[in-house]
């Protein structure tokens, strides 16, 4: 393989291989990736089934033998060569990002600068797994902990951060002594093979990392659950499908980390900067279109400033500029296929139909394109108060007080993120304290970074994803117990 691979945006489709035991691999079996902007073909890539799932499971197995005994002053270079060699590619890897799942090209570099910032932390995070000395219970006795990479992980990535999803999960991973296959969502498996291409490139060794790219996912998934060798599950997708595959890493007891849906509410109090809070729903609930777990998905509105609210909200939204994706002034990109599309859509029609009023947009564009949306008067019976919407839909819900907007905001299965807009400090401490979440935003629509525990609650998932929470989801804690044959230093008669 050769990257970038997009030199231009005519460019006839490119045909890609899976990357399998460190060899770029053939076969004669293709899936096509579409652009959602043009709605064209833009590669046909290697599809693998179970007997290059089993090949992989091989590899990352005997590898994991020989990269667990390398020490993390080697792997933490190796990382750190990965993070420089990202940030050399920017434009290409966030070109390819745009292409194949329609982010506008700027908030791409934005993903890859993001991306590339997990591998920067692991780089240094991995120097500092520590074990503990444990005080002993008996003076012949010496009691400690070591940290150990659990093996070999299965990580099965998503679409809507093709690079980001994949550096949170590996570049802890890869630190800690683990090998990885990956297996990148269908709509964008490039980013997943170009990151692979990178690690390749900078001396990153056969079989540590392997990019398994398929259209027949259950077939090779049941090969990496049916195998006790892969030792950890790593997911970011559905609550539907996380609970599938937790269910069935079970045969094999794999540790489990699971990013899923949200759902999330966004409270802004009547003592709120509106101002800063309409910017700052925009970054929330617009970033990606809309196709992001963290993004709000209810906005609740204290009654005394919803109508001045809605007003500064419908303003900015209407100015979003929709569009071709690789335009720099683009802010929103297409949904990334038509059931994305249909389902935003269906939220839209369902709510207006239950009386909501439109306050912005409102109506699907040409293709996979849908405006910017506010709606008001939106009611706890309409759709969009319980299904993720993953689209550029904010719906505006009126509330009255404090109790009954933290009930209504925890009144939901999931529990990523929510945030909470006001002056008041003790409300703030109080009400984020309430919430049945994972992360809180105060007065900060956009709190994700690498440093920080990344994840959720209750149907939200399982597990933390970045800062020292992330290293430790690939190690296992291994106990020492040490008998000494004697409790003096000296056994000599003086
Ligand atoms: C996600 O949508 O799961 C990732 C968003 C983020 O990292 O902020």
């Amino acid at each position: 393989m050769k990257f970038p691979i997009f030199p231009n945006d005519n460019a006839a489709p490119i045909e890609c291989s899976f990357f399998v035991g460190g060899t770029w691999g053939v076969t004669d079996r293709f899936f096509q990736v579409y652009s959602p902007s043009k709605g064209k073909v833009i590669a046909n890539v290697a599809a693998a089934d179970a007997d290059v799932a089993h090949q992989a499971v091989e590899k990352a197995s005997s590898t994991f033998e020989v990269w667990r005994r390398t020490t993390p002053y080697l792997r933490s270079e190796l990382l750190k060569a990965w993070h420089a060699a990202m940030l050399e590619h920017i434009e290409g890897l966030a070109l390819t990002i745009s292409m194949e799942m329609g982010k506008p090209i700027q908030e791409a570099r934005g993903e890859v600068r993001y991306a590339a910032s997990f591998i920067e932390l692991y780089a240094r995070e991995v120097l500092r797994t520590a074990g503990d000395v444990i005080p002993s219970h008996a003076g012949d006795k010496r009691l400690a902990s070591w940290h150990q990479p659990v093996g070999p992980v299965y990580a099965i990535t998503p679409w809507n951060f093709p690079a980001a999803m994949i550096t949170r999960k590996l570049a802890p991973a890869l630190g800690a002594g683990c090998t990885a296959i990956v297996k990148p969502a269908e709509q964008s498996p490039l980013t997943a093979l170009y990151l692979a291409w990178l690690w390749e490139k900078v001396g990153g060794p056969a079989g540590t990392l392997q990019v398994i790219t398929t259209n027949d996912p259950v077939a090779v998934s049941k090969v990496m659950f049916d195998d006790a060798r892969i030792r950890k599950l790593t997911f970011t997708g559905s609550t539907e499908v996380g609970k599938a595959l937790y269910r069935q890493s079970a045969n094999t007891l794999k540790r489990v980390s699971l990013e899923l849906g949200g759902h999330a509410p966004f409270i802004i109090f009547e003592d709120a900067d509106l101002d800063a809070a309409v910017a700052e729903v925009i970054s929330c609930k617009f970033r990606n279109a809309g196709q992001t777990c963290v993004c709000t998905n209810r906005i609740y509105v204290h009654r005394s400033i919803a109508n001045q609210f809605a007003d500064k909200l419908g303003h900015a939204v209407s100015d979003l500029k929709v569009g071709d994706p690789l335009s720099e002034d683009t802010r929103i990109g297409p949904l990334v296929d038509a059931q994305g599309r249909d389902k935003a859509l269906a939220h839209i029609k369902d709510a207006i139909g239950k009386g909501a009023s439109v306050v912005a947009g409102g109506k699907a564009l040409d293709g996979l394109f849908v405006q910017p949306t506010v709606l008001i008067g939106v009611t706890e019976e309409m759709l969009i108060m319980s299904e993720e919407t993953f689209g550029p839909v904010a719906p505006l819900i009126v509330f009255d007080c404090e109790s009954e907007v933290v009930r209504k905001a925890n009144a939901s299965p999931y529990g990523l993120a929510a945030y909470l807009w006001t002056r008041d400090l003790t409300r703030a401490y109080l009400v984020a304290e309430a919430l049945d979440y994972g992360m809180i935003g105060i007065n900060d629509g956009a709190p994700s970074t690498a440093q920080a525990p990344f994840g959720g609650v209750k149907d939200s998932g399982l597990g933390r994803e970045g800062g020292p929470w992330g290293l430790q989801e690939y190690m296992d804690v291994k106990f020492v117990s040490t008998k000494l044959t004697r409790t003096e230093l000296f056994n000599e008669e003086p």
